[in-house]
């Protein structure tokens, strides 16, 4: 559920008018809705409470140090994957204690840094890794604590860009060769082994392959409790899915469930999530002005002010997000519209084959877009980037200004 409604035919976010938003902020905007991210984050944190553990929103998903320093007064952990996520969650009030740092690719700098703010865990990823962290943590003269991605090779069904968990992936470590390369570790002196951790893949609509994962992790687990390696975090990473269009997608509630009766009997292992998209996504909206609209022998265009730089999923995976009008015009008929942006490139578009009742200048609102919108966009054909707003009750706080050109080639020089 969000906060994102209609009020006397306006849409708002929690208790101000996205027409106002745009009018007072221009387009394209991101808006945010502080008490729709509490509520998504809670019922992670409610649906775990019977058991340790801690919810690291996974920074990819949304990084802006507004809707991050949101979570962090929850108390919420985090999920990062560079150097600059983690000095974002400094930004942001974070805790460094409740960071977990994920990715295939973490370099001795970035290692450094996490180990001098005191990181909860790193989550690694490759044999080679082991001994790059061994390396910087003996120049610093300090214990890391680790736990390895292990690959559990379960079909999440889902988009195979964002599926992770497949042995074809390039992440993690493949569950065969799990118990050696703990072994490995084990023998390194300033490791400190914590965890296990698996990341199966994104927008998951099924709780079945998380059972799965977490059974094969499990019996792991106990493995090396035989060889007197002894785990105390699973970290069972993100991925659950969320309405965009007619999806079913799992209450966290319903994933607790699934996995209720594994974890009652482990008391002594904490659990980790690392959910991005369902505490964000509906938590986002990006406002956009309808340029012009236009025909063609085939096709109706609804050209509009954002595009593919701003908001890149449609392009690059299909991705079908809601388009609604900020005000409805109750007595116009529906036309069927691509809706498309000013960016040169066919894919450059937000929705395909719309039924609207639009004209130039009216507003409208991309959904589910709070989760890999603003973080995922660009400045193709130099365009500056959006806006984003957080909306809290009546207020209205710029979390990031729009880009002015001159940010554009700020760092770039004539020859
Ligand atoms: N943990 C790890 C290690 C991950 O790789 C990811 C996402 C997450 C947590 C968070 O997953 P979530 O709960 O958000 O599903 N750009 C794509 C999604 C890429 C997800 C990558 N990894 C999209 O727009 O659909």
């Amino acid at each position: 559920m969000d906060f994102f409604s209609y009020q006397d035919n306006t849409l708002f976010a929690e208790d101000v008018s996205l027409a106002q938003i745009a009018a007072e902020h221009g387009t394209p905007t991101y808006v945010y809705s502080r008490k729709t991210l509490e509520r998504h984050w809670y019922a992670f944190d409610n649906a775990l409470s019977a058991h340790p553990h801690l919810i690291c929103f996974a920074v990819k998903a949304n990084s802006n140090i507004g809707v991050l320093s949101v979570l962090a007064k929850l108390g919420s952990g985090f999920d990062i994957v560079s150097g600059g996520e983690l000095a974002r969650v400094l930004a942001a009030g974070g805790d460094p204690g409740k960071v977990v740092f994920s990715g295939v690719a973490k370099t001795e700098d970035e290692i450094r840094f996490a180990l001098e703010q005191e990181i909860l865990c790193f989550n690694v990823e490759s044999f080679a890794e082991l001994d790059r962290i061994q390396k910087v943590a003996a120049e610093l003269n300090v214990q890391a604590p680790i736990s390895l991605r292990i690959n559990p090779d379960v079909d999440a069904n889902t988009h195979p860009y964002i599926s992770t968990g497949l042995k074809a992936n390039k992440f993690g470590i493949e569950h065969e060769k799990a118990v050696e390369t703990y072994q490995y570790a084990k023998t390194l002196p300033n490791l400190t082994i914590k965890g296990m951790d698996c990341h199966i893949g994104s927008q998951l609509t099924e709780t079945a392959p998380f059972v799965d994962a977490l059974d094969r992790l499990l019996s792991l687990v106990d493995e090396l409790a035989s060889l007197d390696i002894h785990i105390k975090h699973l970290d069972v990473g993100g991925g659950l899915g969320v309405t965009y269009k007619d999806e079913v997608a799992p209450h966290p509630n319903d994933y607790a469930s699934a996995i209720a009766s594994r974890m009652a009997q482990r008391p002594e292992l904490t659990l980790i999530m690392e959910p991005g998209r369902a505490i964000a996504a509906n938590a986002g909206v990006l406002l956009t002005k309808v340029e012009f609209v236009k025909q063609n022998a085939e096709k109706n265009f609804a050209i509009i002010d954002a595009a593919m730089n701003d908001l890149l999923r449609p392009a690059l995976y299909s991705a079908w997000q809601d388009i609604v009008p900020v005000l409805p015009r109750l007595n116009t008929p529906k036309v069927t519209y691509d809706v498309v942006g000013p960016v040169c490139e066919t894919g450059d578009f937000l929705g395909k084959d719309r039924d609207l009742a639009i004209q130039s200048d009216d507003i409208l609102a991309v959904k589910s877009a709070g989760a890999y919108g603003f973080v995922m966009s660009s400045n193709y054909n130099t365009r500056t980037r959006a806006a984003e707003i957080l909306v809290d009750g009546e207020q209205v706080h710029v979390v990031r200004k729009r880009e002015v050109l001159a940010d554009l080639w700020a760092n770039e020089s004539t020859v």
